[in-house]
C-alpha cells in the first residue's frame, strides 16, 4: 500500500443531496453537503429535529428510505458507496460501517438471548467460525463494553437488561464486527443523563482503542462536545458550519450554531454533576 492511501479520509462525501419527490416536484432534505472523516476521527453531526442528520448518515449506509434520491459522492476508504452493487454495499455493512441506533430494544429480538444475537450477527459475516468460537467472541465483546459477569450474561434476553445495558449490548455487536467507521444516530437520546454519559465514555474509549473513526449524531451539542473532534452544523439539510470541534465552542461563526451553543451549559453542569453524584455514591450504571 502507498503511504498516499493512508493520508486519504476515510469518508469523503461531496455533493450529498438526497431527496423526496412530492407533488410540488422534489424536496431536497440534504442539499450537496461536503465533508470529510479522518482516520480513527470522530465527526459529530448537530442540528435540530429534521434538519437532514439521519438522512445524511443512512445515505452513507445505503439504507435509506424507499423513495429518497441520492446524487453525489461517497467514498469509504477509496471505494465509492454509490457505485456498489447492494450485495456489495452489504458487505460493507456488515463488515465495514456499524450503525448504533436511538433504540436498542427495536433493534433487539425479544424472543433470543443477547448472546445468540452477537453470536449471530458476527456468524453472518465470518466464515470458517464455530458456534462455540462465536459465543467466546460474543461474551468478550460484552465484557469490552464493561457489562459485568459477561459468562452468564449472555444467556439472558433482552428484557433482562436495563437501557443502558441493552445499548451495551447493541454496541457490544458492533464491536464484534471489528468495523472501521460506527455510525452512531442519537445513541444515548432514550438513556437518563446519568447513563447517557457513560455510553458516551464507552464510545469514546472504543474509539481510541480501536483506531475506528466514529460519526456521532445529536441534536444536544453538549453530547456531541464529550466525544467528536471535528463537527458539522446542519439546518433543514444545509451545512451552516463546520470545523473544529474546540474552534465551534469556542468561536462559532453563524447564529444557528450559537443559538444551539446557548443549550450546552446547562446540560453540561448537569451530565458532570451527575457523573461526580454517581461516583460519590457508587451508582453508576445499575447491573440489571
Ligand atoms: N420517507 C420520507 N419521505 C419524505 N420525507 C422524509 C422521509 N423521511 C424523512 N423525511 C424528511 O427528511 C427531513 C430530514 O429528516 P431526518 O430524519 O434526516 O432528520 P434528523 O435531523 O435526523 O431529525 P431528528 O433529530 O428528529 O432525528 C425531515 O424533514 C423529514 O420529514
Ligand atoms: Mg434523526
Amino acid at each position: 500500500m502507498t503511504s498516499t492511501s493512508d493520508e486519504r479520509p476515510l469518508l469523503r462525501v461531496r455533493g450529498l443531496t438526497v431527496g423526496f419527490p412530492t407533488a410540488a416536484g422534489t424536496v431536497d432534505v440534504v442539499k450537496s453537503l461536503d465533508f470529510d472523516l479522518a482516520r480513527g476521527g470522530a465527526l459529530g453531526i448537530v442540528g435540530e429535529s429534521g434538519s437532514g442528520k439521519s438522512m445524511t448518515s443512512l445515505a452513507i449506509m445505503g439504507l435509506l428510505p424507499k423513495g429518497a434520491k441520492r446524487t453525489g459522492s461517497i467514498e469509504f476508504d477509496g471505494t465509492e458507496l454509490s457505485e456498489l452493487r447492494e450485495r456489495e454495499m452489504q458487505a460493507v455493512r456488515g463488515d465495514r460501517i456499524a450503525m448504533v441506533f436511538q433504540d436498542p430494544l427495536s433493534s433487539l429480538n425479544p424472543y433470543y438471548t443477547v448472546g445468540t444475537q452477537i453470536s449471530e450477527a458476527y456468524l453472518s459475516h465470518r466464515t470458517g467460525v464455530t458456534r462455540r468460537q462465536a459465543r467466546k467472541v460474543a461474551i468478550e465483546a460484552m465484557e469490552r463494553v464493561h457489562i459485568r459477569n459477561a459468562p452468564r450474561r449472555v444467556d439472558h434476553y433482552p428484557h433482562q437488561f436495563s437501557g443502558g445495558m441493552r445499548q451495551r449490548v447493541m454496541i457490544a455487536m458492533t464491536l464484534s464486527m471489528e468495523p472501521d467507521l460506527i455510525i452512531a444516530d442519537e445513541p444515548t437520546t432514550a438513556l437518563d443523563v446519568t447513563v447517557q454519559a457513560q455510553i458516551l465514555d464507552l464510545l469514546a474509549e472504543i474509539r481510541r482503542d480501536t483506531g475506528a473513526g466514529l460519526i456521532l449524531i445529536t441534536h444536544d451539542l453538549a453530547v456531541v462536545s464529550e466525544v467528536a473532534d471535528h463537527l458539522i452544523v446542519m439546518r433543514e439539510g444545509d451545512l451552516v458550519e463546520q470545523g473544529a470541534a474546540e474552534r465551534i465552542f469556542c468561536d462559532p461563526q453563524e447564529d444557528y450554531t450559537r443559538m444551539l451553543l446557548d443549550a450546552v451549559p446547562r446540560i453540561d453542569d448537569e451530565i458532570g454533576l451527575l457523573r461526580t453524584a454517581a461516583v460519590e455514591t457508587g451508582t453508576a450504571e445499575e447491573d440489571r
